[in-house]
């Protein structure tokens, strides 16, 4: 029996690869002979991404569109959306210009299209994979149903340091969630087959190392050792890319000395040689025209280098339409060098079938099926109860019962605008429902509940105005904070609850948008404050892109719930968690700190040669702060339940294996509250003694699991060769012996610890 199933597994491989490989060289020869034709101003002209205008991400716009694709100078257009006008644009290509090569349609679909879900780091807090998986199904369902055949998506940039803005958009701050991510997304968009017309090119980005711009700035330097990018930062990347991503992003930032977009090292020898990509690498928006103020050159020397440091195409800046002609006359291009990019992107779209129907993706009736379905609203509403994290929830103050009245107050309790979270262009914001819309709509006339703006976003109108960009509107009212203050008491004196909806407007965090002070504004607390005074239950709804600092706020109320940016169904979701339909069961992807100055602050930190003694928080002369503890304020990978969880002591199928072996850890959970519930169950390991330093523990597994209540389930997890191996000092992907610790719970912190010990 077993020699059979080999036998027949490798028929199908055999044939499979027969099939790509005469497939591969069908297109090959396709290309081939369509390079041949091609003159030298057409094939430059194929590397040019320009945008429709309708999203700008920088200064520059791009001009003469039409006229442009007609005369074969440009390769691709992003932010152009509807079948109609793109296939307006597809036909310009298709029947004006000489060799009617087809246009490639991009766009930022990053959490969702018309159906918006939450953030990515939202997302990333459900720790629910194949949810995950599923939203970026349907973004790409929505998307290429709008004309589209690109995402720029997904984002996969690790970041530890909260005040960049961007943190919003990626998984956080850890190396092993954000990889299992990236790979779920790219199925997601992909598909199993990128030819179909509800399939989306996936581009990963931002390569690399975006996510560690120094102090948080946005588009500041990056400065890394090997070994960090290489075991902490570069997986991400590089498991999208394993999974099939067939476009890749350069990023804005230097690393250590040489900008990403003018990167030979990381663009060609890691990412070609090494991890063997063979798709399109892209620029981020004028990402060539930078490199100028990098100080690489003028426009002509940066292009240049950006070619031939391994870049296909230039987004926006023109760069390379206005000036390789010249640098390969002179000889600082070669003819190859175009021909790799230019062959890169007609690959692309050989591979997306537009060469075979330049107009798949131009059905305006899918557009009105396949958009804004119940199906994907309900899967909106899903994801969204899942991302939230309940961070304190004293004395059971939630759920909270369908009865009386509940008082909505704070700035983000009115505004639709500010649902869908930073980066989804696509969103219809006038549509979207506000907090308390939602809420009512889910509670059916239940609950009665009272509203109010209560405090401005911040006292400081500059900064809300840059806050509230893009028609992200939050109401603001001019009158003394007191006057406000006073008529939200008053509205709220016939609550028997009250809902705080504060933190973040949607832009304050994104693109941008890094901020130096992660308090909640001045404005907010001071609303705060004077609810609290009215002894009646405050709860938090917190909103927010990035981890806030909230000490004062987990000293003073009762129980937060941090929503993040929920996407197109926050109210109703909201709802569903605050009154117990929904038991919460996100986990924090990324630490809070309990002040500014711990930045930056992650989990899986190394031991330093003056580590702390356990339970002491300031030692002298110990690696620690006068003022603070070490601690964070809510540590990686937490998120309370309405419900408890116990955890067994861990099991090991065996104390004792050699390099090549697996073994398993096992433990048994059990709901020990009053709801059903679901965990997240999460694996660290840390390798005791090697030859470099390693950290004091790094996820290596997690399963998210249902159990009613009384009901316990033995939780198994396989703890392969792999994940006992990191790039030692020579970069060699490799395991030491020793002993390593195991440890199974339900956050960074509370864990059950074992160990065990690698042979040779
Ligand atoms: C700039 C951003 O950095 C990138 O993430 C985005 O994809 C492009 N603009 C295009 O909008």
């Amino acid at each position: 029996m077993k020699t059979f199933k080999i036998f027949v597994c490798a028929c199908l491989l055999g044939s499979v690869n027969f099939t790509s490989a005469q497939n591969d060289k069908k297109m090959n020869q396709y290309i081939d002979a369509l390079l041949a034709k091609m003159s030298l101003e057409e094939k430059i002209g194929q590397l040019n991404l320009v945008t429709a205008g309708e999203v700008t991400t920088g200064t520059a716009v791009s001009t003469d569109v039409e006229s442009k694709i007609m005369s074969g100078s440009i390769g691709g257009i992003f932010s152009m959306t509807s079948p109609q006008r793109i296939r307006q644009a597809q036909e310009l290509a298709v029947n004006h210009s000489r060799l009617k090569i087809p246009i490639i349609f991009g766009m930022d679909v990053i959490h969702g299209y018309k159906t918006i879900f939450p953030i990515p780091l939202g997302l990333a807090a459900s720790w629910n994979m194949p949810l995950i998986r599923q939203t970026a199904r349907v973004a790409a369902i929505e998307a290429t149903a709008d004309g589209l055949n690109w995402t720029f998506s997904p984002m996969v940039d690790i970041s530890r340091d909260a005040r960049w803005g961007r943190i919003s958009e990626g998984s956080g701050e850890d190396t092993y969630l954000s990889a299992r991510i990236a790979k779920e997304m790219v199925i997601g968009y992909q598909g199993d087959d990128l030819r179909k017309n509800n399939t989306l090119l996936a581009c990963v980005k931002h390569f690399a190392l975006y996510g560690a711009a120094e102090a948080g700035r946005d588009y500041n330097t990056t400065d890394m050792s090997l070994h960090r990018m290489y075991n902490e930062y570069l997986p991400p990347y590089k498991a999208a890319i394993d999974a099939g991503a067939l476009s890749v992003m350069t990023s804005f930032n230097d690393i250590n000395g040489v900008p990403a977009s003018a990167n030979h090292w990381l663009l060609t020898d890691l990412l070609r040689a090494d991890w063997k990509f063979d798709g399109l690498v892209v620029t981020d928006y004028t990402a060539v025209n930078e490199l100028v103020d990098h100080g690489l050159g003028d426009l002509q020397q940066v292009s240049a280098r950006s070619l031939k440091a391994g870049v296909d195409m230039d987004m926006v800046g023109e760069g390379f339409l206005t000036t390789l002609k010249k640098s390969l006359a002179q000889g600082t291009v070669r003819t190859q060098d175009i021909d790799r990019a230019c062959r890169n992107v007609l690959i692309t779209k050989y591979k997306l079938g537009l060469f075979d129907d330049p107009f798949r993706y131009c059905d305006p009736a899918r557009q009105k099926k396949e958009t804004l379905t119940d199906e994907h609203l309900s899967l909106a509403r899903k994801a969204a109860g899942e991302s939230f994290v309940l961070l304190k929830n004293q004395a059971q103050t939630l759920p909270l019962k369908k009865q009386g009245t509940v008082a909505v107050i704070g700035p983000l309790a009115n505004t639709g605008a500010n649902m869908p979270g930073t980066w989804s262009v696509s969103a219809d914001l006038e549509n979207t429902a506000s907090l308390v819309e939602g809420m009512r709509a889910a509670l059916d006339s239940k609950v009665k509940i009272v509203t109010h703006l209560g405090a401005n976003l911040t006292d400081d109108s500059a900064l809300q105005e840059r806050a509230t960009m893009f028609g992200r509107t939050i109401p603001r009212d001019e009158r003394a904070p007191e006057v406000i203050i006073d008529e939200a008491l008053q509205t709220s004196q016939q609550a028997d609850v009250i809902v705080a909806a504060l933190g973040e407007s949607s832009e304050m965090s994104g693109e941008s948008s890094s901020r130096t002070d992660l308090n909640i504004p001045t404005s907010q607390r001071r609303l705060l404050e004077a609810l609290i005074k009215t002894g009646k239950p405050v709860v938090l709804v917190l909103f927010t892109g990035r981890p806030l600092t909230l000490t004062w706020e987990n000293e003073h109320l009762p129980a937060i719930l941090n929503v993040w940016f929920g996407g197109t169904q926050t109210g109703n979701a909201v709802a569903d968690v605050l009154f117990g339909d929904i038991n919460p069961s996100g986990k924090l992807p990324v630490t809070f700190p309990q002040n500014i100055g711990q930045l930056p602050l992650y989990y899986s930190q190394k031991n330093t040669g003056r580590p702390l003694k356990q339970g002491a928080w300031f030692q002298k002369f110990r690696s620690n702060y006068l003022d603070v503890s070490n601690d964070p304020l809510y540590p990686f990978g937490y998120g309370l339940s309405y419900t408890t969880f116990s955890y067994s002591d861990i099991h090991l199928s065996n104390t004792k294996i050699n390099s090549g072996e697996s073994l398993t850890a096992s433990v048994q959970v059990t709901n020990t509250g009053k709801y059903d519930g679901q965990e997240v169950v999460q694996l660290y390991i840390r390798d005791l003694v090697a030859s470099q330093t390693r950290p004091i523990k790094e996820l290596k597994g997690f399963k998210k699991i249902a159990l009613n209540k009384g009901e316990s389930k033995t939780v198994e997890f396989t703890i392969s060769p792999e994940d006992l191996k990191f790039y030692n000092q020579q970069l060699e992907f490799s395991s030491e012996p020793g002993v390593f610790k195991v440890f199974i719970g339900t956050d960074s912190q509370d864990l059950q610890e074992t160990e065990f010990e690698l042979t040779i």
